[in-house]
């Protein structure tokens, strides 16, 4: 934990750019602003940014070792190897997969694998069990799913951190009622300790921080 109390340690409100912006220290990744030596880590731009600049208790202090699910080209992912420990990033996509080896060349705690989070048998020979942290940001159909098969990795203690897209599990259904549909099948593997809606800074998302039952 960091001086500010709530903040990982590695991660810090800076003046970038004339304004207090959230920030990791780290090589830039897609041109954001920097003051040299930190970078903005843009809650518009990340979902577990937002969660953590809405002060969502997200339990990170730094050094986790941490499963990252759905890194794209690895705006999120970036900044958690940032402050993390051992940072292992899931990917299914080829395409963002080239990008992200090229944010991990700078970055030796992070790990991509081009796997699908759906199945983590795919991956358990690398990532390690006991993990502190699943962050997830898969924005696909069966979000609580993937959620629920990739709990073997966390520790009894550990956080799942996630983002949920409503409109990947239906795109006609009211959002709340997908959210709750969600938390109740979160339910069965998961205890969550805390649920917020990530407007205005993703639209019909929600963030959850859950621990295993
Ligand atoms: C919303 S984007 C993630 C953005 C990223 N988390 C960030 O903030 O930088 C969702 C990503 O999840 C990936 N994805 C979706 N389903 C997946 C699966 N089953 N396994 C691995 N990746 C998946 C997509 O290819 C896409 O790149």
């Amino acid at each position: 934990m960091n001086d500010d109390g709530e903040l990982p340690a590695g991660v810090e409100r800076r003046t970038i750019g004339g304004r207090e912006r959230l920030a990791t220290r780290g090589e830039p990744v897609s041109g954001e602003p920097t003051d040299g030596e930190w970078r903005a880590w843009d809650p518009s731009r990340s979902k577990l940014g937002a969660m953590i600049d809405f002060g969502m208790d997200v339990g990170l202090t730094g050094g986790e070792h941490a499963l990252y699910l759905g890194a794209a080209a690895g705006t999120t992912v970036s900044h958690v190897a940032d402050f993390a420990g051992p940072t292992y990033a899931v990917e299914f996509a080829p395409r963002p997969m080239r990008d992200l080896l090229d944010v991990a060349a700078d970055r030796d705690r992070l790990f991509p694998l081009l796997k699908d989070a759906r199945r983590p048998e795919t991956y358990a020979h690398i990532v390690e069990s006991d993990l502190d942290v699943v962050v997830q940001d898969v924005a696909t159909r069966g979000q609580a799913a993937v959620a629920i098969r990739n709990a073997r990795f966390l520790s009894e203690d550990g956080r799942l951190l996630m983002a949920v897209k409503a409109r990947s599990e239906d795109v006609t259904a009211e959002p709340s009622d997908v959210f709750e549909d969600v938390r109740s099948e979160l339910s069965d593997e998961y205890r969550i300790l805390e649920s917020q809606r990530l407007e205005p800074h993703h639209t019909d998302h929600l963030g959850v921080v859950a621990t295993p039952r």
